[in-house]
């Protein structure tokens, strides 16, 4: 297949996932989205949180379409008492917890350093590193009952490299490979990998709301893309599906770049 074309999604092996339950935050829309629509195709049963909930409405809605089972969990993932809710309603209702997918997060304001408010840098911390250290706080534990899980943490290619305009965002993804690489440290021998995707620019109904009030600026960017085209979320979803199965069994502590090269550059 010719790089930077992508061939029509096929089935990933169904029933990988059979009889396992997989919790998303961020459910609601775009990599979180794809990603609870991946699990439940390999037959896991998906708790699906956010602060959305008619975008969670809407996924559980396509997993329910595919045949997947799913339910809403409404979290704030930067709040201690939903986070430990959103765990334990996921438990209540399919009995156990296999897999994490912490990926609620949010830009940040697009400002220098020195022009950034307080309330906008502590806001973006609060989601996406706080709600990061948050979501394990509460999955450990119950994996750690059941002998076992894997945890996925949505870094990005802002966490591997710094990128002008975007102090708090990108201080907060370098945070999440940080607490990812703790946790994989503390609790590989315990049964549970942890693991993080750093997602290049990927194709979300954001970044689609931002470049239809720029089109140039889109068409600059895929410019500067080694493959020619931005990334898909159900590409970003797939890796964070990979890390969290058997196929993944030594991968403990990695932050997987999926970014089409771009920082390769
Ligand atoms: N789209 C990209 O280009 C890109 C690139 C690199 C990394 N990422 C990261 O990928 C992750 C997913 O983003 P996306 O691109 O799918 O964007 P998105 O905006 O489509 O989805 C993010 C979801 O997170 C939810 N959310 C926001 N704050 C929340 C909170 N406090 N509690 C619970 N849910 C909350 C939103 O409601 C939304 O449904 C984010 O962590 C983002 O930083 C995205």
């Amino acid at each position: 297949m010719k790089i930077g074309t992508r061939s029509k999604s096929t089935s990933m092996g169904k029933g990988q996932f059979s009889g396992k339950v997989a919790l998303v935050t961020g459910g609601g829309s775009g990599i979180g989205r794809s990603a609870s629509l991946l699990f439940a195709r390999d037959g896991a049963r998906v708790a699906v949180a956010d602060i959305n909930d008619s975008g969670s409405e809407e996924t559980v809605r396509m997993v329910e379409q595919s045949g997947g089972k799913a339910f809403v969990v409404h979290a704030d993932v930067s709040k201690a008492a939903d986070v430990e809710a959103m765990v334990r309603a996921t438990v209540k209702r399919f009995g156990r917890l296999d897999f994490a997918f912490n990926n609620a997060g949010i830009g940040g304001k697009g400002v220098t350093t020195v022009e950034h408010t307080e309330e906008d840098f502590d806001r973006t911390i609060a989601i996406n590193v706080k709600g990061v250290w948050l979501g394990m706080k509460y999955e450990i534990p119950q994996m750690l009952e059941q002998g076992g899980g894997a945890i996925v943490n949505t870094s990005s290619i802002r966490g591997v490299g710094a990128f002008p305009r975007l102090a708090a965002y990108v201080a907060s993804k370098h945070a999440v490979l940080g607490l990812t690489k703790v946790a994989a440290l503390e609790y590989g021998k315990l049964g549970i990998r942890v693991n993080a995707v750093c997602p290049g620019v990927t194709v979300t109904p954001a970044n689609e709301r931002f470049w239809a009030q720029s089109p140039r600026e889109k068409e600059d960017r895929i410019k500067i893309q080694p493959v020619g085209r931005f990334g898909q979320p159900d590409e970003i979803a797939a890796a964070a599906v990979w890390l969290c199965s058997d196929k993944a069994s030594y991968v403990n502590g990695h932050g997987m770049i999926v970014d089409g090269g771009f920082v390769a550059k």
